[in-house]
């Protein structure tokens, strides 16, 4: 599938060694004991708010979709790594899954067409690796997919804070590390901003905090949207 053409350069891309000890450093390491969030808790997030026609964007190795995705579903994979992507289709294969190769924060109309629809977006982990203020880059990462959901669409995912609330000691340290390698971009990422930009686009929604991560998830596009196809 073709690539959106300019790729933003700082943000964090799985590939090689990242990718094969991804699952147990974000399951037995990150989520547990750094950012203190519950692996059940994503993975509930997940089956309650999943679909079976599924955009998954940010994909990683595919990690939260082995339990939660019903056989027969629809599955398409978003991820600026090739090499992330080809992982994920292989741990997934028996969705046999349709993979897009882009940077999410570029305009997505030379990969998807116009009538495309789908019907949940998951968007685990992201937000808090892309430069910028987090109401800014989460609407623009939102806007560049909306187009292209339908209008009862489940939005779901979770982002790691950097401001405005209690990080763990190891957060902290963890947090301070992804400054200096420039691979983290959270320091003013709060609550706040995160539902601001739920609440513009969607009827309903819902943020949940565990330890330093947010958990999110929005239902149904308001009016202006939703798009027309004349
Ligand atoms: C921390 S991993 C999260 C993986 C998975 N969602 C999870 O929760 O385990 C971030 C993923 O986002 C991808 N990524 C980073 N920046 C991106 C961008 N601008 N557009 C699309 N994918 C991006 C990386 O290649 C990587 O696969």
């Amino acid at each position: 599938m073709m690539k959106n053409k300019e790729q933003s350069p700082p943000s964090l891309r799985y590939q090689g060694k990242t990718l094969k000890y991804a699952d147990r450093f974000t399951t037995k390491i990150l989520n547990p004991l750094v950012w203190q969030c519950p692996n059940d808790s994503i993975e509930k997030l997940y089956k309650e708010r999943i679909s079976t026609n599924h955009l998954e964007v940010a994909v990683g190795t595919g990690f939260w979709l082995k339990y939660s995705l019903e056989s027969g579903s629809r599955l398409a994979l978003l991820d600026a790594s090739q090499e992330a992507l080809d992982h994920a289709s292989a741990a997934l294969d028996r969705h046999r899954p349709e993979t897009f190769n882009a940077d999410v924060t570029k305009p997505l109309g030379d990969i998807f067409d116009a009538e495309e629809s789908f019907d949940s977006l998951g968007l685990t982990y992201l937000f808090h690796l892309i430069p910028g203020n987090l109401e800014l880059k989460a609407a623009k990462v939102l806007d560049n997919l909306l187009p292209y959901v339908s209008p009862n669409v489940s939005v779901f995912g979770a982002t790691i804070l950097g401001a405005e609330i209690r990080r763990p000691m190891l957060a902290m340290a963890a947090m301070s590390y992804g400054y200096r390698k420039k691979i983290f971009w959270n320091k003013n990422d709060s609550l706040g901003d995160i539902m601001e930009v739920l609440s513009a686009r969607f009827r309903v929604f819902n943020v949940e905090v565990q330890g330093c991560a947010v958990l999110f998830w929005g239902k149904g596009l308001k009016e202006g949207y939703i798009k027309s196809l004349s």
